[in-house]
């Protein structure tokens, strides 16, 4: 077997429990690979909420999303407490449901008095169908359709708007489609880098999101004027996955000062949205700041600004995403095939890859895998992890360290709850996997896994094509 021996032996799994770095601190989940509820139980095997995730394997199939509730519902809760603590004036988390939009996921960020922010109509439609109300739904998106305008208006969320054409538009629709005037806020460019991947960076000034703030005097003085638009507010989102917390400071002042600047246009705007984006642990060597520090920041820059702009405070919003999510889930994969190449690497095969989780090959993330039933087996393999797919470049994870697998073992690659299921495709047509939400011993299905059916159920063969073999 060719492979690198890390030089120092590791309890593979075991290293990635969930500890309490400072014993008087709560654990925040952005800060953890595993999700809270981690265990090791008797048989080595790794327990998420009290569920063994072989046997949830072996009753759901695979590969499978897992999703913690307690973990979701502690972020949910450190989010919305940080406020609480923090800002004295009114306060309103938003989740970013682009990270993983589904019934169950809204519900339950809602149950904990989220609001959830959308960007489609396909998005708005489920999180109103999970039930959550709509004035906590904000509608966000460069390019909202005709029917998601309307569908947005109608329902009676509020609208971020993005530019111009969308401005406009809305003049028009809203005077067709509702008799009330439509709730929107506007999404301002603060031209504030942050270091993240550049895909994922949005607040610098070349982004293809929001106004440019040297446009600001002819939007705010054309808005003052439309009766049919209540403006509420102002929306900025810098990145993704940041962990620098001077971007988000600057951020909230940036915006106190553009809050104050509308009240010379008759506009008495009552609500702040600073975005989302802080960043969470994918390896050993992350080291986001948690949710509270974040929160805590945030809430200092505003009312500093405010105070020292003679500002009353404004509602004030955020909207994570993946801060919120992403470590309460994991995904549990079958190991089937190795290939050796000798004296260069190890593949060690599942059957999942670029379909459930395209991270890796969109931006290079890195992950970390445990073995799900060897999880105080010693490392003594690195191993790159292959997915299945016809594409050289399906790698999951480069240089694994991994105790000796074989087949059928489940390997199991932590925080996958952002962008995995919600960014999930059909390529090679491979069925999207079932997800499961754990908690206290039971195991729900939040997604059924698809079937082949499901995968042609698009597909139209039109009478002259059938029957063409020559
Ligand atoms: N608000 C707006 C307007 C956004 O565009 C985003 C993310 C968020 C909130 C939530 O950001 P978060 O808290 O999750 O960082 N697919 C990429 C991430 C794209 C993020 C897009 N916008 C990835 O997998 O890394």
């Amino acid at each position: 077997m060719v492979s690198t021996h890390p030089t120092e032996v590791q309890h593979a799994g075991t290293q990635y429990l969930p500890q309490k770095r400072n014993p008087n601190a709560t654990i925040s989940p952005n800060q953890e690979l595993l999700p809270l509820t981690a265990k090791v139980n008797s048989n080595d095997c790794l327990e998420i909420g009290g569920c063994d995730v072989t046997t949830l394997v072996q009753q759901f199939g695979s590969p499978l999303y897992i999703l913690d509730e307690d973990t979701l519902r502690a972020a949910c809760r450190q989010y919305r407490d940080a406020f609480k603590q923090y800002y004295p004036g009114v306060s309103q988390v938003l989740y970013a449901s682009k990270a993983w939009n589904c019934l169950a996921v809204c519900a339950i960020a809602a149950s904990e008095g989220l609001g959830i922010d959308v960007v489609s109509g396909g998005e708005l439609y489920t999180a109103l169908a999970a039930g959550v109300s709509p004035e906590k739904i904000y509608l966000h998106g460069n390019n909202k359709s005709q029917p998601e305008l309307v569908l947005a208006i109608e329902s009676g969320v509020t609208i971020v708007v993005d530019n111009w054409y969308e401005l406009k538009t809305l003049v028009e629709l809203s005077t067709q489609h509702s008799a009330l005037s439509t709730r929107i806020m506007l999404r301002l460019t603060p031209g504030i880098e942050c270091h993240t991947h550049e895909y994922i960076r949005t607040g610098h000034l070349d982004s293809k999101f929001g106004f440019d703030p040297n446009d600001l005097d002819e939007v705010f003085t054309f808005v003052s004027k439309q009766p049919s638009l209540n403006c509420v507010g102002l929306h900025a989102h810098i990145g993704s996955q940041i962990f620098e917390l001077q971007p988000h400071q600057d951020l909230g002042a940036v915006m106190v000062q553009w809050f104050r600047d509308t009240a010379k246009y008759g506009l008495s705007l009552t609500e702040l949205n600073i975005g989302g984006g802080l960043g969470i642990r994918y390896t050993e060597s992350d080291d986001p700041p948690s949710i509270e520090d974040w929160v805590k920041v945030i809430c200092a820059a505003v009312q500093e600004t405010c105070a020292a702009e003679n500002l009353p405070l404004p509602k004030l919003l955020c909207e994570p995403g993946r801060s919120l999510i992403a470590t309460s889930c994991i995904t549990a994969y079958t190991i089937g095939a190795t290939k050796v190449v000798p004296d260069i690497r190890t593949y060690v095969s599942v059957d999942g890859g670029m379909s459930d989780n395209p991270r890796p090959i969109t931006y290079q993330s890195v992950y970390r895998a445990v073995v799900a039933n060897k999880m105080s087996a010693n490392v003594t393999e690195t191993v790159t992890v292959a997915g299945k797919h016809c594409e050289s470049g399906d790698i999951l994870i480069k240089n694994a360290q991994l105790p000796k697998t074989e087949p059928g073992d489940i390997l199991v690659v932590m925080a996958t709850g952002a962008y995995n299921y919600s960014m999930a495709s059909n390529y090679n047509r491979l069925p999207r996997p079932a997800a499961v939400v754990v908690a206290n011993g039971e195991a729900n299905l939040i997604l059924q896994r698809e079937t082949y059916q499901d995968l042609i159920r698009q597909d139209c063969l039109p009478e002259r094509l059938k029957k063409s073999e020559v």
